[in-house]
C-alpha cells in the first residue's frame, strides 16, 4: 500500500553540500516528496522532537547537534515507504551501513549520520505533523 514516511537531511549533510546528491536518491528510488522545509531546530524543538530519547545518553549530545544548524524536513510518500526508506538509508551507524545507502555516502558518525528516517507509519504521522501539520501537502 502507498504510505508515507518523514525525513530530515540533518545539519551535517546539509553544511557538507549533499541537499541535491541526497534528494536525488531518495526521488531515484522512487519516492515522491510530499511536504519539504530548510529550517533550523530551535533546542527547544530539538528536545521534543526526540522526546522519545529523553532518557538515553546520547540525548544532550542528539539536541545540540540537531539545533546546531539548517535542516530539511521532507514528507515522502511511496508503497512500503517507511521499511524501504530505512532500506535506503541504511543502518544508524555508518560504520555499519550498507554499501550504496545514503549513510554509508554521507554520514560521518552515529550522531551525524546524514538523515533520520521514520521507524513506524505511526512516527512518520507523529513526525510529518511536528512540521507540516498546518501546512501544504502535495
Ligand atoms: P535517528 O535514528 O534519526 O534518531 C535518533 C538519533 O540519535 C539517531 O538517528 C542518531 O543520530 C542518534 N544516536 C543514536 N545513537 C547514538 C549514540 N550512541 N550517540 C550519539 N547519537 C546517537
Amino acid at each position: 500500500v502507498t504510505n508515507r514516511t518523514f525525513t530530515m537531511l540533518k545539519p551535517d549533510a546539509v553544511e557538507a553540500g549533499h541537499i541535491g546528491a541526497i534528494l536525488e536518491k531518495i526521488n531515484g528510488a522512487g519516492f515522491r516528496i510530499v511536504s519539504m522545509e530548510m529550517t533550523q531546530l530551535s533546542r527547544k524543538d530539538a528536545q521534543k522532537f526526540y522526546e522519545v530519547h529523553s532518557e538515553r545518553p546520547f540525548y544532550g549530545e542528539l539536541v545540540d547537534y540537531m539545533s546546531s544548524g539548517p535542516i530539511v524536513a521532507a514528507i515522502l510518500e511511496k508503497d512500503n515507504a517507511v521499511a524501504d526508506f530505512r532500506t535506503l538509508i541504511g543502518a544508524t551507524n555508518p560504520a555499519e551501513a550498507a554499501e550504496g545507502t545514503i549513510r554509508k555516502l554521507y554520514a560521518t558518525s552515529i550522531a551525524a549520520n546524514a538523515i533520520h528516517g521514520s521507524d513506524s507509519d505511526e512516527n512518520a504521522e507523529i513526525e510529518g505533523s511536528f512540521f507540516f501539520a498546518k501546512r501544504a501537502q502535495y
